[in-house]
């Protein structure tokens, strides 16, 4: 018998880590545990930071009514045993900067918090929020060594949810009956398909002009400039955690959802050895399936694109690292 009546449980609450205790990632934090998702460890290189963020947000557990743990920490230590790290360290986009512009500070600081994250959990699967996003998602992977159904990028959630903002704001309609899907990288080149996009179930080409759609799509790949413009200190945090909690979700309650993510491809769209936005299946198991959409010229051309200017950040970023 491998247990006597009398034998304590052992209650193994889900743990998500969070690396980096910024707007993105304390807000991340707020979400997932007041989803009741999973216990939350929110790790800074800043003493006192994330313990003092971990105690604000134990303090609301009363009010708020869930009684997950918030451990605020600077020591990896504290971070064993999770199921999902998300990696948020780095530093933000000021106005005028391209997240490309990012790549130089933000590659060491990836890939030292995935080296230290797998460390301590080396069962975990790791979702990059970090930009440029697809280039430190491809880095992480590299300094994990993790198969590639345990690692992934967020940014395409958050895009779709800015182009059918849009679009229900254009149509007057409510946001979540609209489902739009935008492909490819996190940047400039990224790849919204239009004409997969819907008001339950109606195609947006039956409800809007071309030139409307266009621009629509223009503003969605404008769509986190335009808030480091109005902000002018740091960038959006509310929707990119919103999105980061939907994909933590579907991998600790199974739910198979299918969702664009940055994965990393080998084959897939004839794209090789690259990470960037495909519609995934997300399960427990991280990525289940990538799904291959049948893209018009032009969208397989826009995917083509956008993957080229990763390959460009990624062998940059090689030679950053090697500096
Ligand atoms: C944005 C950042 C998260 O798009 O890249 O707002």
């Amino acid at each position: 018998m491998s247990s006597s009546p009398n034998s304590p449980i052992v209650c193994s609450l889900p743990r998500v880590t969070i690396v980096g205790a910024g707007r993105v990632g304390s807000t991340l934090a707020q979400r997932v545990a007041e989803k009741n998702l999973a216990d939350v460890v929110l790790l800074d290189i800043i003493a006192g930071m994330p313990q003092g963020l971990a105690l604000d947000l134990m303090e609301a557990r009363g009010i708020e009514i869930h009684n997950r743990q918030i451990i605020g920490t600077n020591n990896y230590a504290d971070t064993s045993g999770s199921q999902i790290v998300v990696i948020t360290a780095g530093l933000p986009r000021k106005p005028g900067m391209s997240r490309d512009d990012l790549l130089k500070t933000n590659a060491k600081i990836v890939v030292e918090a995935a080296k230290n994250a797998i460390a301590h959990s080396p069962n975990a699967i790791f979702i990059v929020v970090t930009n440029p996003l697809d280039v430190m998602t491809y880095l992480a992977w590299q300094a994990t060594g993790l198969p590639r159904d345990r690692i992934m990028g967020m940014a395409g959630v958050l895009d779709s949810a800015r182009f059918e903002t849009f679009i229900a704001l254009e149509l007057g309609v409510l946001p979540a009956d609209v489902k739009a899907m935008v492909l490819g990288s996190h940047g400039d080149l990224m790849v919204p398909l239009s004409r997969y996009a819907t008001v339950n179930g109606i195609p947006i080409t039956e409800l809007l002009d071309v030139a409307t759609i266009e621009r629509l799509v223009e503003r969605t790949r404008n769509g986190g400039a335009e808030i480091v413009e109005l902000m002018q200190t740091g960038g959006a945090f509310f929707a990119p955690a919103s999105a980061t909690s939907v994909m933590v979700e579907s991998i600790l309650l199974n739910q198979s959802r299918l969702l664009p993510v940055a994965a990393y491809l080998q084959g897939e769209y004839g794209l090789e050895d690259v990470v960037i936005g495909v519609p995934c299946r997300l399960g427990c198991g991280g990525i289940e399936s990538i799904l291959e959409l049948n893209l018009s010229d032009r969208e397989r051309e826009g995917l083509h694109t956008s993957a080229q200017s990763v390959r460009k950040s990624i062998e940059r970023s090689q030679e950053i690292l090697a500096e």
